[in-house]
């Protein structure tokens, strides 16, 4: 398993993480940038996204990249957050503090650029109802007491507050949680 993220400090984390689960030997940790990563093409069996594709300006890129680095008949697994028709999202947000970091896009350019990258989409799903109710039972949300471990750390001061406008986002349809997979399809070689 090769996971790749922007933030150094992240990789570390993760590797120090799998030394104390005793998963090293089978993880590997890049620091890098999605939309150009330092791997080669056509590894992967699968590459998983979970709530990146929001703080990228570059979806083309971004998904070629995926493409790229798939094997063929590789399958690509997503669940990300994406624009909905109530308007401009409330800031802060867990992505971004400010608008200028946040790269939000309807459903249906996710679907568009997914095809023109070349993938065959094999499902997409807008689960925002059950992010919804997920959410809004969250101890940030419902106003209860924090836990002492949980992403309250990671994130900071504004956590609470970046949780409640996730619920406002959520209610007034201005974001929408999806996921689903797609396939890169297997490459035909034609007779000269
Ligand atoms: C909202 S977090 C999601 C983390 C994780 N996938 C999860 O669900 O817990 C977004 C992550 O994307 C990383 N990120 C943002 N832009 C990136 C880029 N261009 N390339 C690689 N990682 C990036 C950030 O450093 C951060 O770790």
């Amino acid at each position: 398993m090769t996971g790749v993220d922007i933030t150094e400090e992240f990789c570390e984390v993760a590797t120090m993480l799998s030394k104390l689960t005793r998963l090293e030997h089978v993880t590997e940790f890049r620091h890098g940038d999605a939309t150009a990563m330092p791997l080669e093409d056509d590894q992967f069996d699968l590459v998983m996204t979970m709530q990146i594709q929001m703080s990228i300006e570059n979806k083309r890129r971004f998904y070629d990249e995926i493409f790229r680095v798939l094997k063929p008949e590789g399958w690509f697994a997503f669940q990300d957050i994406m624009g909905g028709p109530g308007g401009e999202v409330h800031l802060p947000v867990p992505w971004a503090t400010r608008r200028e970091e946040s790269f939000l896009i309807a459903i249906e350019a996710l679907r568009e650029t997914l095809k023109a990258v070349g993938f065959q989409i094999e499902t997409l799903e807008d689960f925002s109802e059950e992010a919804l109710a997920w959410r809004k039972n969250q101890p940030a949300a419902a106003g209860l007491t924090l836990p002492t471990l949980g992403m309250h750390v990671v994130m900071g001061k504004q956590y609470v507050l970046m949780q409640s406008n996730q619920v406002r986002n959520l209610e007034q349809r201005r974001v929408a949680f999806v996921r689903g997979t797609a396939t890169k399809p297997r490459i035909t070689r034609h007779a000269a």
